[in-house]
């Protein structure tokens, strides 16, 4: 007993010593109503605030707060600031007047997947003449900052800068004040929070230039001016051109090659609320964590507080039950569909017959009447040792479970002897990647028994294959499809608000790049570049969305964010190009259809969402409101409201959305729901309309809808209806949807809003 006493007396010891000297950053939320008059601005107070609590601090050597470790202070979005700090000092810090909260400062990353490299394509043309292109709305970008002499950022015909704008072109590395012009009018970059996570790191370009090509490819999506004649090494040939050509970029780098942090985040999004931007195109991801807790909800909350619409990407978690990240009821949550565009190779058998396989090779390789070659030891590509006997020809490989991942196969066929190869594979991914260094088609197996009949009957067996082909059209799929890894709703922040809110264009997606950036390869060490490339990911679709938002924006400057974001879902298309519902990726194989958990209210439809009829406005009381029915802590919630004084004097989680999500318990054995949801919608058509609703209910669900015709006599009338879903079931965990229409009498807009039942929680 006595004998180990201090040993236990010098782990605790050590233990708390090592906790309380450890010093880590910390994002803090301040209520400025508690800043004293005394004090000319926050930042002095905040400053004096962080000097009280070193002083009163024994383990500070000489009582100054040494002012480098401020990182950020905050004061646009909200009220605060970043700082490095031990957790004694935080504990201080706490005690101090107008304290909110404070929170880690966390890793931030893009949404792009690597893995996957998908393409798709924007039509939007009937809404750019109305919106003279997005003239003048300024769209703030906060990603990995921007490649400035790409084509695509060329301000030609642009007018002069808006005198409304306050943004400056930060001068910094390889980046000078001649990089900005009347398409890219603001230029900042972010990296205290980098600095002071890795106090030993050497930033390699210390500037708003982007070494990743992330950012480049996210703004000249939403705002890239037109470029003919750009290619992904042939394919996707054509006109590269954003969704609001008109529009300006602000450019806000906070994502850096040495690490991205939450606090450099903020302070860009800060800056862009400060800076006078319209629309914020944030294609990052944090940790999934509460509203109260969530750096770009908290952000948001601010911004569209003073009008700014803020587009988010969903993630790219999916495609599991309740992987959306960011569930911010404020923004719009975007997820990603596919496109009615895919690349391809023709292989040619000798014997005339000829099929349309998927290749991304990037270089017109000639595979010419070469001989075919089938063995089925060999087709297994699963080794060096075995392609090692591969002769001078065009093999073929067959994926299956025993034998080889396709990335592996074309690794190993790349080191052998063969000319070209055919892949035999159903995986849906690899139909899909952009990431080919072998010349070869992969084609499904019902395609290859023609192929395989021939090689293995015919000693004479040739073939040709020929590179370089991008489809239009419905072939091989319907378009678009939910993105198998677009993540899903519901939000667990709060799931009774339908999130994602739409679908964009997400998958392979040509827009411009870091020319120096290694996209493409052949062989195992053959790097190829390109000033356009092909990403898949939320991250380009929230991009499509930015630029969509952009362009109403131009034509009615006075919308809220949350009326744009209205005329968006109500206008969405829940059909693909085959007029059939849009389906699921990750379930195509069941021909199962996507649900509004998966895309949202459908899929984008720019030139409808112009002329929406009807919305559905929030205010930012409204938000309040919900906030407040969210059973937050009075701190948590004003972490997001910001302020003391906020009214929380009529809470409601029935938030004037364009959608209704009725959620249930699904571990009770017998499921019986009633849920009545109030609705105002404004008349935003041209005067008096009559609308009469139409419902598509949800299965085991009986909707009613009161009254069940609207009738507005003039322009901006409000109107009030209300919708009950009852609904009974014995199945678990099922979602069920439907929809609600409002449709004008000798009219042409028609007005619509998904309904779900879903159970809140995953099962298991
Ligand atoms: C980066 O540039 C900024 C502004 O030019 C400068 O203040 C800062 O010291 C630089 N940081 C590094 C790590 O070089
Ligand atoms: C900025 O850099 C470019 C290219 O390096 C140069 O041509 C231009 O004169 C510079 N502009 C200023 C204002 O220094
Ligand atoms: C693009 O290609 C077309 C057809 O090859 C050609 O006529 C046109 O001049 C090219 N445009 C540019 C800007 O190079
Ligand atoms: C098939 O290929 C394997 C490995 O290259 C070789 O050992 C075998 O002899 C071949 N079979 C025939 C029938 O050619
Ligand atoms: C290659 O695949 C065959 C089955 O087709 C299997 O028997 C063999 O063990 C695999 N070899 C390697 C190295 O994985
Ligand atoms: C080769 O041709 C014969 C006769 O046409 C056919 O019966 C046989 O199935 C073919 N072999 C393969 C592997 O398809
Ligand atoms: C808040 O708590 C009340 C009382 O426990 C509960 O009825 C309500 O459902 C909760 N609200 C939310 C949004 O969780
Ligand atoms: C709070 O809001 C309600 C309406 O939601 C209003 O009646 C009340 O006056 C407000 N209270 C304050 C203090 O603003």
């Amino acid at each position: 007993m006595i004998k180990g006493l201090p040993l236990i007396f010098l782990s605790w010891f050590l233990f708390t010593h090592h906790a309380s000297a450890q010093r880590s950053t910390y994002i803090i939320h301040m209520d400025k109503s508690s800043k004293p008059m005394a004090f000319p601005s926050c930042h002095h107070w905040y400053s004096s605030t962080l000097h009280s609590i070193k002083s009163i601090n024994p383990t500070s050597s000489d009582g100054h707060y040494p002012p480098s470790r401020l990182i950020h202070t905050y004061d646009n979005a909200f009220h605060g600031f970043s700082v490095v700090l031990s957790k004694d000092e935080l504990e201080a810090l706490k005690e101090s007047p107008g304290f909110i909260s404070a929170y880690n400062d966390g890793p931030v990353t893009p949404d792009t997947t690597h893995t996957y490299k998908f393409l798709s394509l924007n039509t939007a043309s009937g809404i750019w003449p109305a919106s003279q292109y997005g003239k003048d709305v300024v769209i703030g970008v906060v990603d990995s900052g921007i490649w400035p002499e790409s084509q695509s950022f060329r301000d030609e015909g642009m007018t002069e800068i808006p005198a409304r704008w306050k943004g400056i072109c930060q001068v910094g590395q390889d980046f000078n004040s001649s990089m900005c012009n009347k398409k890219i009018i603001g230029a900042r970059f972010f990296n205290n929070g980098v600095l002071a996570n890795n106090p030993d790191v050497t930033i390699s370009m210390n500037s708003t230039r982007d070494t990743f090509g992330h950012g480049t490819h996210v703004a000249s999506i939403a705002a890239g001016s037109a470029v003919e004649n750009v290619s992904f090494f042939g394919y996707a040939p054509g006109t590269a051109r954003g969704v609001a050509p008109r529009a300006r970029l602000a450019i806000y780098k906070v994502l850096w090659d040495e690490g991205s942090y939450e606090s450099d985040a903020l302070a860009g999004i800060d800056q862009a609320v400060a800076d006078g931007v319209d629309i914020l195109s944030i294609s990052l991801s944090y940790r999934t964590i509460d509203l109260y807790e969530n750096p770009i909800a908290i952000a948001a909350f601010g911004a569209m507080e003073k009008g700014i619409l803020v587009s988010v990407s969903a993630g790219n978690r999916g495609p599991n039950f309740a992987t959306v990240l960011e569930g911010i009821p404020w923004a719009v949550i975007v997820a990603s569909g596919t496109v009615d565009r895919w690349f391809a190779g023709d292989l040619m058998l000798g014997n005339g017959l000829t099929i349309t396989g998927w290749t991304m090779f990037p270089a017109r390789a000639t595979v010419r009447n070469l001989p075919l070659y089938y063995n089925e030891t060999l087709s297994a590509c699963n080794s060096t040792e075995l392609l090692a006997e591969a002769p001078s020809a065009i093999i073929i490989c067959v994926q299956s479970f025993e034998t080889a991942e396709f990335s592996d196969q074309i690794s190993y066929v790349s080191q052998s002897n063969a000319r070209a190869a055919i892949f035999i594979s159903e995986e849906s991914s690899i139909l899909r990647s952009t990431d080919f260094p072998y010349p070869g088609v992969v084609i499904n197996p019902e395609e290859a028994k023609p192929v395989i009949r021939y090689a293995s009957n015919n000693s004479e067996a040739t073939a040709s294959i020929s590179f370089q082909q991008t489809i239009l059209g419905l072939d091989p799929r319907p378009a678009p499809t939910v993105a198998e890894s677009s993540s899903r709703g519901p939000a667990r922040s709060y799931p009774g608000i339908l999130k994602p809110d739409i679908m964009a264009p997400g998958v392979l997606i040509l827009a411009a790049y870091n020319p120096d950036a290694s996209v493409a390869s052949i062989g195992s060490n053959v790097g190829l570049s390109s000033d356009y490339n092909l990403e898949s990911g939320t991250s380009m679709a929230c991009p499509h969305i930015s630029g969509i938002a952009a362009l109403i924006k131009a034509v009615h400057p006075e919308w809220t964010p949350a009326a744009i974001r209205s005329a968006m879902m109500t206008t969405a298309n829940p059909l693909d190009n085959t007029r059939k519902p849009i389906k699921d990726q990750a379930r195509f194989f069941d021909n199962d259809v996507a649900t509004p958990l998966d895309m949202g209210a459908g899929q984008v439809d720019p030139n409808r969402a112009l002329d929406p009829g009807l919305i559905y406005d929030v205010t930012p009381q409204e938000y309040v409101n919900l906030i407040c029915a969210l059973n937050y802590t009075r701190e948590q919630t004003q972490s997001i409201i910001r302020s003391r004084s906020h009214n929380c004097s009529n809470p409601s989680t029935d938030l004037n959305y364009p959608a209704f999500v009725a959620l249930y318990d699904p571990t009770e054995e017998r499921t019986t729901l009633t849920q009545r949801f109030q609705r105002t919608v404004t008349n935003v058509g041209t005067g008096a309309a009559t609308y009469r609703v139409k419902v598509k209910k949800p299965k085991a669900s009986v909707v009613t809808v009161s009254p069940e015709t609207l009738v507005f006599q003039k322009k901006n009338e409000k109107q009030r209806f209300s919708l009950t879903i009852r609904y009974k079931t014995y199945e678990e965990y099922v979602i069920n949807h439907g929809s609600i229409t409002w449709v004008e009498e000798k009219g042409k807009h028609t007005v619509r809003s998904p309904i779900v039942v879903t159970p809140a929680e995953p099962s298991g």
